[in-house]
């Protein structure tokens, strides 16, 4: 029999976790509370493996193989089988332990518990559950199919067995594991929200405008994005929060969100998802056109 994986929350992240675990062979129970948000998840997993497909990166087999191993459903009735549950539902604490008390009723014991959250604590969602050492963060980057890295969280109580068998899984599915410990931020947010509060806090200051400071990221450290249109591509609103977390977390002022990007987000300019950010998005989310803002 395949294995059997159940990832809760069908959006951006549960699609993409979704698609990759299906297209290695795994049987997926797709979970959402939304049905539209299911039907949603199934179209994009179709266009993304269309565009697999068109590169020549998959076959016709497996694009149908990888749709057929992916059960949509909207309760967690159906995931008493699995081995591995994903949690990629929206980023809130109180819904996390709500969900994890949830998961933890309905699947089997011996299932590893994975969280797929950018900034809350492992060790916090662990302890709503009855089996903290089965507990672990498995954070994939956007866009899941594409992006090789998979940051993997011990928790304070993560067993060293569960963390092997999740490293394992990752490798399974082509990616490339990294293991680090609970703190706040793990290790990507920690060093990149610095990086981009930095690089606004030097838009604020007057020090350079926003096509000179990522032009200087960009040609300067070989960097794909640069800092401010990556803000924008992850939400102003995303980045605000982690930065939260980071300056909780620490008590140190460093992590201190630039008051720049918290007047943004009090005023709806979320980047590339509401139309503008350090960006204007009003022709196409690829158009590099500095907000009228900051010129
Ligand atoms: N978007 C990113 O770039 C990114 C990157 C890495 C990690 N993450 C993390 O991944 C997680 C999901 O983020 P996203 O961007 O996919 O969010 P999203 O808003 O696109 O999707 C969240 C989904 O969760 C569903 N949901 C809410 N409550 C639920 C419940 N009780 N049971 C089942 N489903 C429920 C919603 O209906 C929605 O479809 C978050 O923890 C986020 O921090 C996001």
């Amino acid at each position: 029999m395949d294995p059997i994986i159940s990832v809760i929350g069908a959006g951006t992240m549960g699609n993409g976790i979704a698609h990759v675990f299906a297209q290695h062979g795994f049987t997926v129970n797709l979970v959402d509370v939304s049905k539209p948000q299911l039907d949603k998840a199934i179209a994009v997993i179709t266009k993304n493996l269309d565009r697999q497909l068109a590169k020549g990166t998959i076959t016709e087999a497996i694009k149908l193989s990888t749709l057929q191993n992916i059960m949509p459903m909207t309760s967690m009735a159906g995931i008493g089988e699995s081995q591995l549950v994903v949690e990629a539902a929206t980023e809130n604490t109180e819904l996390k332990l709500a969900i994890f008390k949830q998961i933890d009723e309905a699947a089997p014991e011996g299932c590893i518990l994975a969280t797929n959250t950018s900034s809350i604590s492992i060790t916090k969602i662990a302890a709503a559950t009855r089996r903290p050492g089965q507990v672990i963060g498995m954070h994939f980057m956007n866009p899941v199919p594409v992006m090789k890295l998979v940051e993997i969280i011990n928790g304070y109580a993560t067993k060293k067995e569960v963390t092997e068998k999740v490293v394992e899984l990752s490798r399974q599915l082509g990616k490339i594991p990294c293991v680090v410990n609970d703190y706040p931020g793990f290790i990507a947010n920690r060093i990149l929200m610095p990086m981009i509060n930095e690089a606004i806090y030097s838009l604020y200051e007057g020090v350079a405008g926003v096509e000179e400071i990522d032009t200087v990221m960009k040609l300067g450290m070989a960097h794909p994005m640069g800092p401010l249109q990556l803000a924008d591509f992850i939400g102003l609103d995303v980045c605000l929060s982690i930065l939260n977390v980071l300056h909780d977390g620490f008590g140190n002022p460093k992590y201190a969100p630039c008051p720049l990007l918290a007047n943004m987000v009090m005023a709806g300019k979320l980047g590339i998802k509401s139309g503008e950010g350090f960006y204007s998005y009003a022709l196409s989310s690829k158009d590099l056109v500095v907000s009228s803002r900051f010129i």
